[in-house]
């Protein structure tokens, strides 16, 4: 299990802070969040800034696409250091070809299911991925409720993973607080991404500590 704090809810106006206790607690991997204006109704940030930001930590970086036609960003955010590249099913007209893009630039491939999307879509997809994440909240925005129709979502997912020869991590993104983190857990999520739950609380500390020891209980 990894717990992925998303850059989203960070503070834009002193990163290094917010990243820093993110190192202290011994985060492995980042999220970020790419939002175009178009594929969701938000713009958050581009391939520049990850770059900036790559060449001062060493974490997965775990970059989300919530872009429309993907196909013309991959390059760059390659380039700028992602590891995983995840793209939408919604949002690429040929999305085998862009997966198998991602896979070309040498980077892991994630697919992205929006809430209302049904699982079968990865049904003729599963060999050419390296991850699926489950949104469990309209992609776009931070700080949103959990949709509670998603654990059974992600059970299914699990038992799909399962029932295949290759090893794909399953992520799920979106309204995961430490309050409902075990159930999540317990449907199958090994990538949790958390954002305002983290980046809000007071202590970033104490709230990275607080997952880690719920993933630890959950591991036992
Ligand atoms: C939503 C983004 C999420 C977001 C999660 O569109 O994909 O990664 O940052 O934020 P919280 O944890 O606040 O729901
Ligand atoms: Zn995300």
């Amino acid at each position: 299990m990894k717990l992925l704090p998303s850059l989203l809810s960070a503070d834009f106006y002193n990163l290094e802070k917010s990243l820093l206790p993110l190192q202290k607690e011994n985060i492995q991997a980042l999220h970020l969040d790419v939002m175009d204006g178009n594929f969701v109704p938000n713009i958050s940030f581009g391939s520049g800034l990850i770059e900036k930001i790559r060449k001062h930590y060493d974490f997965e970086f775990d970059v989300h696409l919530m872009v429309e036609n993907p196909d013309k960003h991959l390059d760059a955010f390659a380039k700028a250091g992602a590891d995983i590249l995840t793209v939408h099913y919604e949002s690429s007209k040929h999305i085998h070809k862009t997966l198998q893009r991602i896979h070309f630039l040498g980077k892991k491939a994630g697919l992205a299911l929006n809430p209302a999307t049904p699982l079968e879509s990865v049904d003729y997809l599963i060999e050419d991925i390296d991850l699926l994440l489950i949104m469990s909240v309209n992609p776009g925005f931070g700080g949103q409720k959990f949709i509670p129709q998603c654990l059974r979502k992600i059970e299914l997912a699990k038992e799909k993973i399962q029932s295949g020869k290759k090893k794909i991590l399953l992520e799920v993104d979106g309204g995961i607080k430490v309050d409902n983190v075990e159930s999540i857990i317990a449907a199958g999520a090994e990538y949790i991404v958390s954002g305002s739950d983290i980046f809000g609380a007071e202590d970033i500390n104490q709230r990275i500590q607080k997952y880690h020891r719920i993933f630890k209980k959950m591991d036992s």
